[in-house]
Formats: C-alpha cells, sequence, structure tokens
C-alpha cells in the first residue's frame, strides 16, 4: 500500500491474535516495527523477524512504567503511525460485574489508549510530518453484548475519542480513525462457548469468523497515503454482522 514503506509504526498488544498479524502486514509493507505487549516475544512467531526492522518493547500500557518505556522507544524521533490494539475482556453481566473487573478494563481499552494516544500525538506535531493513530473499537461498540458492560463501553468510548481527536488533530495533518472488528478468530473470540460462535457465523452475511489478517489489512490501508482523506471514521470490518 502507498506511503508505508519505511513508515515507523508503533503496535500495542502486538503478541496477541490480531497484534501479530497487523505487526508482520505492516512489515511486510516495509515499515519499521515499535512493538509492545505485556507478553514477551519469545511466545510469538514474530521473533523470527527481530532485529531487522524491529524494537520490542515488554511493558504495561496501562501504568506509567509501561507508557515511559514505550515513550523511551520511539524518543525524539517519534512514530508516524500509531496502532492502539492491546485491549482486554472481563466477561460478567452487569449485576455480577466487580469494581476491579470494571476499572481494569477501563483502564486498559481506554485510559491507556488516550494516555498513549496523548503521548504520540504531541510528538507528531512537534515533528510536523503528520501521522495516523487507529484505534480498537468492536461492533459491540454498535450493538453491546450480554456479558460486556465494561469491554462495550470502552470501545463505544473509544469511537467517541477517535472523532474527538480527528478533529483537533485533522489540521496538524494527524488523521484518527477506529476499526470495529466483528468475531475475529483468536484466543479472545474463542473464549467465547462454541454454540455462540456457531449462531455467530450464521447471523453473519459472510458466514466466517474474520481472520487476524483482514483487521491487518484495514489497518494498513488506514494507514496508508490510499486513505489520506479519511479521518474520524470506524470502519466495520465484520462480515456484514451489524448490517
Ligand atoms: N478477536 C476479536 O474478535 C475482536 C473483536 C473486536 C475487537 N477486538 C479488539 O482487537 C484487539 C486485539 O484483540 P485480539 O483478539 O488480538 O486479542 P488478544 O488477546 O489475542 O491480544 C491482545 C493483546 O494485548 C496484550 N495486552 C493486554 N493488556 C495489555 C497491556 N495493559 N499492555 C500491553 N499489552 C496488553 C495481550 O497480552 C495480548 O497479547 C483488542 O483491542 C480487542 O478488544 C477483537
Amino acid at each position: 500500500m502507498r506511503g508505508i514503506q519505511g513508515k515507523r509504526v508503533l503496535i500495542t498488544g502486538a503478541a496477541g491474535g490480531i497484534g501479530r498479524a497487523t505487526a508482520q502486514r505492516f512489515f511486510d509493507e516495509g515499515a519499521r516495527l515499535l512493538l509492545c505487549d505485556v507478553r514477551a516475544l519469545a511466545d510469538t512467531s514474530l521473533a523470527a523477524l527481530f532485529p531487522e526492522r524491529m524494537d520490542y518493547v515488554v511493558g504495561d500500557i496501562s501504568t506509567e512504567a509501561g507508557l515511559s518505556a514505550v515513550e523511551a522507544a520511539f524518543g525524539d524521533a517519534g512514530v508516524d503511525v500509531l496502532v492502539n490494539n492491546a485491549g482486554i475482556t472481563r466477561d460478567k453481566s452487569s449485576l455480577k460485574m466487580t469494581n476491579d473487573d470494571w476499572d481494569r478494563v477501563i483502564a486498559v481499552n481506554l485510559t491507556a489508549v488516550f494516555r498513549l494516544s496523548q503521548l504520540v500525538a504531541r510528538k507528531m506535531k512537534e515533528r510536523g510530518r503528520g501521522g495516523v493513530i487507529l484505534n480498537a473499537a468492536s461492533v459491540v461498540a454498535h450493538t453491546g453484548n450480554f456479558g460486556q458492560a465494561n469491554y462495550a463501553a470502552t470501545k463505544a468510548g473509544l469511537i467517541g475519542l477517535t472523532k474527538t481527536m480527528a478533529r483537533e488533530l485533522g489540521r496538524a495533518g494527524i488523521r484518527v480513525n477506529a476499526v470495529a472488528p466483528g468475531f475475529i478468530d483468536t484466543p479472545m473470540a474463542r473464549a467465547v462457548p462454541e454454540a455462540h460462535i456457531a449462531g455467530l457465523c450464521e447471523r453473519t452475511p459472510l458466514a466466517r469468523l474474520g481472520k487476524p489478517e483482514d483487521i491487518a489489512a484495514a489497518y494498513c490501508f488506514l494507514a496508508s497515503d490510499d486513505a489520506a482523506f479519511i479521518t474520524g471514521t470506524c470502519l466495520n470490518v465484520d462480515g456484514g454482522l451489524v448490517i
């Protein structure tokens, strides 16, 4: 895709299903990667790419220490593209959800995204070369989902954050967009009971779960110059699930 070659791309949650595919896709398009996850790189097939065009930070982006480690890694050079992909679930019906379930999901899925975007966008503005910020929303932001009050609230919150930062940063040439995956075949989705997954496939016009590569392609497109006039949008990549 146009304009990815040589770009500095920071991806959070890079050891997970979608993060790994996204890192691979940007790497294949010629980007220089800065990856971050609470899990070590040794867990993943990405280890094979290291250290060519890649740095890896083990850190929790919901903590000051984790954010500082990532900030130190991108340093004065900053990044051209930030993919806020890291996310967690702590599912329980609303009446059973504990304060800790609520707080932890808000901290990782929403507050950490805001904090990291703020750090990255300040640097992008200072450098004066624009940039792209991409956020991992979800179709449940539009539909809600049983047992996911905390998660759905963060994903809906990310869409509001995306639109707001797009308005605020557009003049600086910084585009901000979200991707809302449907059910994607990763460990996160496989935590859902098998019968529920079968039902989802039935209700999906394209009749399958998504692949991590489907989401990686959307991120790559939105980061590319082919999406130069797209900002403040949330792109559903869900096989038509929420039509
Ligand atoms: N899989 C799906 O069906 C689906 C659907 C909609 C949205 N999403 C979103 O896409 C993103 C990726 O999902 P996935 O399915 O690849 O999940 P995953 O669990 O496979 O990967 C998430 C990664 O984030 C990392 N992570 C978690 N907390 C972190 C923290 N505090 N700091 C740094 N890293 C952290 C995890 O270690 C993990 O490697 C998430 O934001 C998720 O909410 C996924």
